[in-house]
């Protein structure tokens, strides 16, 4: 895996984090914690773990002690995760390391005595070549993955507009796009990891995570906004003309407590066969 472009802000992920947490499948967690190995600590990897949201929402739900590994290339994004480590479940400790470095790097020795693989927001800013090395990656391990929230590129907004079915469609070409060589997966990225893993001989268990947005979430439904019409505009130029009135309207929509949004993800739980 190589540089992925637009490195993500600690602001948007502080931003993002309790859409995130309310989006993920709990029913992918119950399953996850009936595969750890009983009265052991659990050994698990957050590949590009920026922040640590993933584990400041999965530890405290898991019922044994554990030790993360969070790997991620942006040392600032881990210096955050290190200083905001995730509480432990009662009666069990969680200890939290950082691995600053590349996930193009990783060998199976970096992760071995893993019990579980985790990624939160990874997956659609990968390429086919890239999620295909961490397929392997994990199935090689022999223990399950939990890759949580990767967009699928369904977006509802209502009230409905005119405009939305054209943004979405650009925006999701946006999302495919190649970069320095790199043609990103963006929304085909669920439908790649259930063949992948099921080419593997894995089972896969695959839970839908939306973001629902809307008052509640105002400042991250704004953002979102500005960044989804945006990166729409920047792909199909011809939509600029209509952005500012677009986002007028829908801002006041918000602020009128008149908008609601559905951000369509997935959560994907693969566990080679005979693990767990
Ligand atoms: C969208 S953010 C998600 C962060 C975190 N998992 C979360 O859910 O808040 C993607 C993260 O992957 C990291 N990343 C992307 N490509 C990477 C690579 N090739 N090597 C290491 N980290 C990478 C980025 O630095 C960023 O922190």
């Amino acid at each position: 895996m190589t540089t992925v472009p637009g490195s993500v802000t600690p602001h948007w992920l502080r931003l993002r984090e309790r859409a995130d947490a309310l989006a993920r499948s709990d029913r992918l967690v119950a399953s996850v914690s009936a595969k750890l190995p009983d009265g052991e600590t659990a050994e698990i990897h957050d590949l590009g773990s920026g922040s640590g949201s993933m584990g400041r929402w999965l530890a405290p739900r898991l019922p044994t002690s554990q030790r993360w590994v969070l790997h991620d290339r942006d040392e600032a994004l881990l210096e955050i995760a290190a200083a905001h480590p995730p509480a432990a479940p009662d009666g069990h400790t969680v200890l939290v390391e950082v691995a600053p470095g590349d996930l193009a790097r990783l060998v199976p020795g970096d992760l071995s005595g893993a019990s579980l693989v985790t990624t939160s927001a990874l997956a659609d800013i990968l390429t086919l070549a890239e999620l295909t090395t961490l397929v392997d990656l994990c199935t090689g391990l022999g223990c399950p993955a939990l890759l949580t929230l990767s967009v699928t590129g369904d977006v509802g907004l209502w009230p409905p507009d005119p405009l939305d079915a054209e943004l979405a469609s650009a925006f999701n070409d946006h999302q495919r796009r190649t970069v320095d060589g790199r043609t990103l997966l963006g929304p085909d990225a669920p439908r790649r990891m259930v063949e992948l893993f099921a080419a593997r001989r894995a089972d896969v268990e695959v839970a839908s995570s939306p973001w629902r947005l809307g008052f509640e979430t105002r400042r991250l439904t704004e953002e979102w906004l500005a960044g989804w019409v945006g990166a729409a505009c920047e792909q199909r130029p011809g939509l600029g003309g209509f952005a500012d009135s677009y986002l007028a309207l829908r801002r006041e929509q918000l602020v009128d407590g008149l908008l609601e949004v559905t951000v369509g993800h997935v959560d994907i739980l693969a566990t080679p066969r005979g693990s767990g």
